[in-house]
């Protein structure tokens, strides 16, 4: 575990009826998806995704996409045991392991500061924590500070992105809000309909299928570096 230099947290509890001994033998489970620094030079593309859930949809686009490196970062054990559950079982069914998988049990924000420069191809920030509340906005994932960081990790290459997908109206304020005071990134859709139309490589996450449950629904906003989206989307100028 590296060091917490974050005062807020992000997240909300990070377990829910695992005992000690469950936790330790999932730490043991887990060291076999370990991510290592070297692994990032194994693969042609790497994509990130931070606070996965229950790491499923990972899961699936690491089965889509085999040449691509995908690191998960979850700080809910529960959510690491299914998809370290998910990896096993695949193994036992098909006797190979899935090697494009590594998983982080790390705050996010301390696991990327510890990455080096243009090392990531995408990074995913699917359905982050809300909150709702006014005095609880300053937890939400989505700051400048996070903004610079994906910008310091995403290559220099004209396909890197930041993805965030919500169904939160107010996330996707936060979310245009810090895009336009940061000036580094700016969303791809050119049609209306592009707000809610899910990427080719997309698959569904649970919380995803909470929110079509409850009557939300997705918004899934593409961002790219401003010049890179102009190369892209003919209708942007260089600066948003
Ligand atoms: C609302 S859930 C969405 C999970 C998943 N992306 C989905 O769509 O089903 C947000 C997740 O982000 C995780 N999270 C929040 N802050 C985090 C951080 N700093 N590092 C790693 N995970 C974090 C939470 O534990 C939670 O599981």
């Amino acid at each position: 575990m590296t060091e917490r230099k974050h005062t807020h947290r992000t997240f909300g509890r990070t377990t829910s009826r695992l005992d000690a001994a469950t936790l330790a033998k999932l730490a043991t489970r887990l060291e076999v998806y370990a991510f290592e620094v070297s692994d990032l030079a194994k693969f042609d593309t790497v994509e990130l995704e931070v606070g996965m859930g229950n790491g499923l949809a990972l899961f699936e686009r690491a089965k889509a996409a085999p040449e691509t490196l995908f690191v998960g970062s979850e700080v809910y054990q529960n959510g690491l045991r299914s998809l370290v559950n998910a990896l096993e079982q695949y193994e036992g069914a098909t006797g190979e392991k899935l090697n494009n998988v590594r998983i982080t049990g790390d705050d996010a924000r301390e696991f990327m500061a510890a990455l080096p420069d243009n090392c990531v191809d995408r990074v995913c920030l699917l359905y982050p924590d809300p909150w709702p509340k006014a005095r609880h906005k300053v937890r939400r994932m989505f700051t400048p500070e996070f903004v610079a960081e994906c910008d310091r990790l995403l290559k220099a290459l004209d396909t890197a992105e930041l993805f965030v997908a919500t169904d939160i109206p107010d996330y996707i304020l936060q979310v245009f809000g810090v895009v336009q005071q940061t000036g580094v990134f700016v969303p791809t859709a050119i049609r209306p309909t592009d707000w809610a139309t899910a990427p080719k490589w997309w698959q569904p996450t649970k919380y995803e299928a909470k929110a079509a449950r409850e009557n939300r629904f997705p918004f899934y906003v593409p961002l790219k570096r401003v010049g890179d989206a102009a190369k892209v989307n003919h209708n942007l100028k260089t600066k948003p």
